[in-house]
């Protein structure tokens, strides 16, 4: 691994600016600066100002949005673009969560175009990769990453792709209090490294971490993150407390 484990928390629809405020006030006060990884926040869109806004002061802390739309601009009432995103100071995209994909309906042809348009910008995606129960159940879970990472790179150049950032979420983990096995992760993540590998060759694969997600919490983080091949953590839930964030990025 040549990069500093990656701890993110994905707040989903909660957190509004007033929220947020308190949080990261909270948080902060126990959260020093911390060069040995890197913590990125994913609040809703209306509240990433906020955020962005309350870590002036700490550059070592990175905001994201959690979608962009998949065109650039235009008549798409409701959407935010990529260039907002960057406007507003978002550095890193999650492409293709699970919600996204089964809540909303995101197809794999518009995680390729959205992929394409963030590096266009110079912003990072973080894909988000991950097989359902039944999918898992019919053994098919390797060929599912595969095809959804597969999708994602489809539109970038070697440079881009070897920028990106990964996040393996099983479908029936998220939320569910079940969380994944180190070792089923670690299994995960090198079917993941190995897809990664023969697009790029080793030495780039090496450098694309890839976060694990679905139920983490501050109990199980820190056996998670040990885990071979986890690079990092993309957390729901346990991520909305200030107290419990804080414990988990200490992991
Ligand atoms: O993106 C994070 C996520 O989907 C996991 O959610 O609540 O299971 O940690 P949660």
């Amino acid at each position: 691994m040549h990069h500093k484990p990656v701890i993110a928390a994905n707040w989903k629809l909660n957190h509004g600016p007033t929220d947020a405020k308190a949080f990261l006030q909270r948080f902060l006060a126990q959260a020093p600066k911390m060069n040995d990884r890197t913590l990125v926040f994913f609040p809703s869109a209306i509240t990433v100002t906020t955020v962005v806004d309350g870590l002036r002061e700490r550059p070592d802390i990175w905001v994201g949005v959690q979608n962009v739309h998949s065109e650039a601009q235009g008549a798409f009432t409701g959407e935010n673009s990529v260039l907002m995103a960057r406007d507003v100071g978002a550095r890193v995209v999650l492409v293709g969560h699970s919600e996204r994909r089964h809540v909303f309906g995101e197809t794999d042809e518009m995680t390729t175009k959205k992929m394409a348009l963030i590096c266009q910008a110079r912003l990072v995606p973080m894909l988000c990769v991950g097989e359902t129960l039944e999918e898992r159940e019919a053994g098919a879970t390797a060929s599912v990453v595969e095809r959804q990472l597969t999708a994602g790179l489809a539109e970038l150049d070697d440079s881009q792709a070897a920028g990106i950032m990964l996040a393996y979420e099983p479908v029936w983990a998220i939320g569910t209090g079940r969380t994944a096995t180190p070792e089923d992760a670690s299994a995960i993540h090198s079917v993941l490294r190995a897809a990664l590998g023969s697009r790029l060759g080793e030495k780039a694969a090496a450098g694309v971490p890839i976060l694990y997600g679905g139920s983490v919490n501050r109990g199980n983080a820190a056996t998670l993150l040990s885990a071979a091949d986890v690079d990092g953590l993309l957390v729901g839930g346990a991520s909305l407390d200030a107290d419990s964030w804080a414990s988990i990025v200490r992991s």
